[in-house]
């Protein structure tokens, strides 16, 4: 017989002569009238189903001790009205089969609660428990939701290489990949010989998919890439990865304006997406982990973000006279204290910024008529900070060049980032947006390790 899910089984709520179920015991509790309740768990939704197995049934005697919290089991039984509080069907028993033990003097999950830093520890074994359960499925459904928005509009998912030889935010926060040996690196004149390593030339796992991108935006219009991204910042902080997911679309014959309408509307659509199908999930979380996740979430559906100029930010924080542990003049970089200043306490929602000057963004963005800004724009929400940073790219060959030429970049290693000016150049622009950092803001969790599998972060790569 084929296995039901969970899912399913408690959304319609029948009654059901026989079936079969799969997963994990979360809980067992013994009566005194000779009968067990499991709480069997599938992971297909937050909530368990309660199984019922009367201790006459054929050889529970047999298996009675390997049903424990964590043992992996199909049982076939009767699907019936629950008389009890919390669900609407139970299943009765007929057969049970133990796939797999967990011993309770050793499995880790017994407890009701552990903290985040002690389930990092057992990165393998967290998914079983119902916080982690909820954040995968709410992240599955914001990938899901995301080829959608981009889907129903024409854009083209498109696949840009991890591996490159480009630093496209011009950081240096590559990490290196090399088929050389460390302890015999081929050296001439001093330096490293890069042309006996694998790709003959230095090579690094790309920070981002944006300059391929806008290769192909400048032949198919609209695209977006979704993949991981990969920088060695030594950021040890709860909003960073070494590896993380970014989605970026890339849109030829848009400008700056229209790249913030197009970052306002994707927010938009994901939030009111994700509400409307993990409702189930959020609502645990909004109970659990913060109690201001529902709120945080309508109050991005319901309000237009506001938008101001990098310009018109610093004279406000500095009107302020607060005590940033940054201080704030015209040319800083904005730290995360001042973004979720202006988001939390001045604006009390999502803020879009735009026009920084030149000085601290990449060598890409379009410059401003006065020569001091560029057409950059970030979007910053409230108790997060940045989530989405873009700009609408410089599409005049001169102005580029030279740009490249005072940020000290190699021209003719980007020959073919400038033919793109040299043939057919279009305005264009784009955005990326951090998926971990969108996940973390949506499930309300403190630190974003907690929204990815597996985090990798400085000194941190085993499991
Ligand atoms: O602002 P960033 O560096 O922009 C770019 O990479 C552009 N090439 C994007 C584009 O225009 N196509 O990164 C974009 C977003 C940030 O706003 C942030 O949400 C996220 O990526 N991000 C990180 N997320 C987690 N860990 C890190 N170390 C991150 N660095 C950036
Ligand atoms: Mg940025």
């Amino acid at each position: 017989m084929k296995r039901r899910k969970i899912k399913d089984i408690l959304g319609q709520g029948k009654e059901q002569a026989e079936i079969v179920i799969m997963g994990w015991v979360r809980t067992r509790r013994d009566s005194k009238g000779g009968f067990s309740f499991l709480e069997i768990s599938d992971g297909s939704c937050l909530k368990n189903l309660q199984v019922v197995a009367d201790h006459n049934i054929d050889s529970f005697d047999s298996i009675s001790e390997k049903l424990q919290t964590g043992s992996c089991v199909g049982i076939t039984g009767k699907l019936v009205q629950s008389p009890g509080k919390g669900q609407s069907v139970e299943l009765q028993a007929k057969s049970i089969e133990v796939y797999g033990e967990a011993d309770p003097n050793q499995y880790p999950l017994q407890k009701k609660h552990h903290s985040f830093e002690f389930l990092r520890e057992i990165s393998h074994l967290r998914p079983r428990t119902n916080t982690f359960g909820a954040v995968m499925r709410v992240r599955n459904r914001l990938s899901y939701s995301i080829h959608k928005f981009f889907q129903d509009q024409g854009f083209v998912y498109l696949h840009t290489p991890i591996i490159t030889t480009n630093d496209c935010e011009g950081a240096g926060e590559m990490f290196q990949v090399t088929t050389l040996k460390p302890d015999s690196i081929p050296v001439v004149d001093g330096k490293v010989d890069y042309t006996q390593d694998f790709f003959g030339e230095k090579t690094c796992l790309t920070v981002s998919g944006q300059l391929e991108g806008e290769v192909y935006a400048l032949a198919l219009s609209e695209i977006y890439t979704f993949g991981p991204t990969f920088r060695a910042e030594n950021s040890n902080t709860s909003r960073h990865l070494s590896e993380f997911w970014m989605v970026e679309p890339e849109m030829a014959f848009y400008d700056l304006e229209d790249d913030m309408n197009l970052a306002e509307d994707f927010l938009h659509y994901l939030f009111k997406d994700v509400l409307e199908h993990c409702s189930e999930d959020l609502e645990f979380l909004n109970k659990q982990i913060d109690k201001t996740i529902l709120e945080r979430h309508r109050n991005i559906t319901e309000n237009e973000f506001e938008r101001i100029t990098y310009t018109d930010a610093i004279n406000i924080l500095e009107k302020l006279n607060k005590n940033f542990t940054y201080s704030v003049e015209w040319g800083c970089n904005l730290q995360s204290e001042h973004e979720r200043y202006l988001s939390e306490e001045v604006f009390k929602k999502a803020v879009i910024i735009y026009d920084y000057p030149e000085e601290i963004k990449p060598f890409y963005m379009k410059v401003n008529g006065n020569g001091k800004t560029v057409r950059a724009m970030d979007v910053l929400l409230p108790k997060l900070g940045e989530i989405i940073g873009g700009s609408q790219r410089e599409d005049d060959y001169g102005s580029l060049l030279k740009r490249m030429q005072s940020k000290k970049l190699n021209s003719e290693d980007y020959d073919w980032y400038l033919d793109l000016r040299r043939f057919g150049s279009a305005p264009h622009s784009g955005f990326g947006l951090g998926f971990e950092r969108l996940v973390q803001f949506v499930t309300g969790m403190e630190n974003i390790r907690d929204v990815i599998p597996f985090p990798r972060t400085p000194k941190h790569a085993r499991f």
